[in-house]
């Protein structure tokens, strides 16, 4: 099922593959796509996302549903939601599988938990613009707190197949350990994020707590990183997804330090599409060629525009 538009983005059913817990807080959900929902995820980028229509998904038994959530679990939910990719593989011209990982963190995701194999799914996407990357970097640095890891491990792997010249650093921040969403430091016995690691990225960790990696917040961490080790700044990119404190700061030190960066922003969405303006995020207006007055300031759509932005453009 398919209503195209004029880019690759539709309204396509998808399979679900497996849909597993990684640990406490959050689910891996993998979905196959055939025919021209398969022909259009191949297409998609990193920091592009996809939205799920949640309101025919139907609601866990009260013991399965963490006591915190159990009123809030009761409402209504007529929105479909939106959802980063963490990794889309190109099976053949008629299969492509996309997988997100998602907090369970209200009436929406709690229903998405009952999701099992071979369920059938309305997905609309890809969706947004997605990470830019010009030819001209040479050092990639990838800040991520809490549930911003999916889109930055998904461009850490895209750009380890894609970009070979560029190094890649990660700096990831959470809560606590059980706050960060891989399979690997959900072990008792975890020493670094193998997912990263594993593919050659040099991986820094903190954790608010301390109970995993460095104490402390995962700005402060590039920080301190930065004024350690010499970059050239015009080569080095970095590439941010988390909450919008943590991006707020970052933009801050970015400035500092006279680095680009682009900030994958949330809202809550409605149609995704860019039209009912719910996702408005607050801009310059010299950003969108409206003025040439730096003190103006206009908005841009997080759907449609974003939800990956220039963090000079935000108004924090
Ligand atoms: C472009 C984009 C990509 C996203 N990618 C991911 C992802 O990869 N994994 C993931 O777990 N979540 C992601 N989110 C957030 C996800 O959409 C929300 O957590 C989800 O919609 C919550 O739905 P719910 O009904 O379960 O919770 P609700 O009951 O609707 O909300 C629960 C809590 O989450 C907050 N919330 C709801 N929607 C959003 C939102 N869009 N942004 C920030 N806070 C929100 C609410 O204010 C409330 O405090 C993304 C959001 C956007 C806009
Ligand atoms: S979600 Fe409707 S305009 Fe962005």
């Amino acid at each position: 099922m398919c209503e195209n538009h004029k880019d690759n983005k539709g309204v396509f059913l998808a399979q679900v593959r497996y849909n597993e817990p990684i640990g406490d807080y959050y689910y891996r959900l993998s979905l196959e796509f055939s025919g021209k929902g398969a022909a259009s995820f191949a297409k998609a980028k990193p920091g592009q996302f996809l939205e799920i229509k949640v309101n025919t998904l139907s609601t866990p038994a009260i013991s399965d549903i963490p006591e915190h959530l159990r009123d809030t679990s009761r409402r209504n939910v007529l929105l479909r939601r939106p959802f980063s990719f963490v990794d889309i593989q190109t099976v053949d011209e008629n299969k492509t599988v996309v997988d997100i990982i998602y907090l369970v963190t209200g009436a929406s995701t709690v229903r998405m938990t009952t999701l099992s194999p071979q369920d059938e799914l309305s997905v609309t996407g890809p969706l947004g613009n997605g990470f830019s990357i010009d030819n001209s970097k040479d050092c990639v640095i990838l800040v991520a707190g809490g549930v911003g890891v999916p889109p930055i491990e998904h461009v850490a792997n895209w750009l380890v197949q894609n970009r070979k010249d560029v190094k890649i650093l990660a700096f990831i921040g959470a809560r606590s350990k059980a706050h960060l969403p891989f399979a690997s430091t959900q072990r008792a016995d975890a020493k670094g994020i193998e997912e990263l690691e594993s593919i050659g990225v040099e991986t820094f960790v903190t954790t608010d707590d301390g109970s995993f990696g460095d104490s402390g917040f995962v700005t402060d961490r590039l920080s301190k990183w930065l004024s350690a080790n010499k970059i050239v700044a015009d080569k080095t990119l970095i590439l941010s997804c988390g909450p919008e404190p943590m991006l707020k700061n970052l933009s801050k030190l970015a400035e500092k330090s006279n680095i680009d960066t682009q900030v994958s922003l949330e809202r809550i969405m409605a149609c995704g599409i860019g039209l009912c303006q719910s996702c408005a995020v607050e801009v310059n207006a010299e950003s969108k060629g409206q003025t040439n007055n730096n003190t103006e300031t206009t908005y841009k759509l997080c759907c449609k525009d974003g939800p990956v932005f220039n963090s000079k453009e935000v108004i924090w």
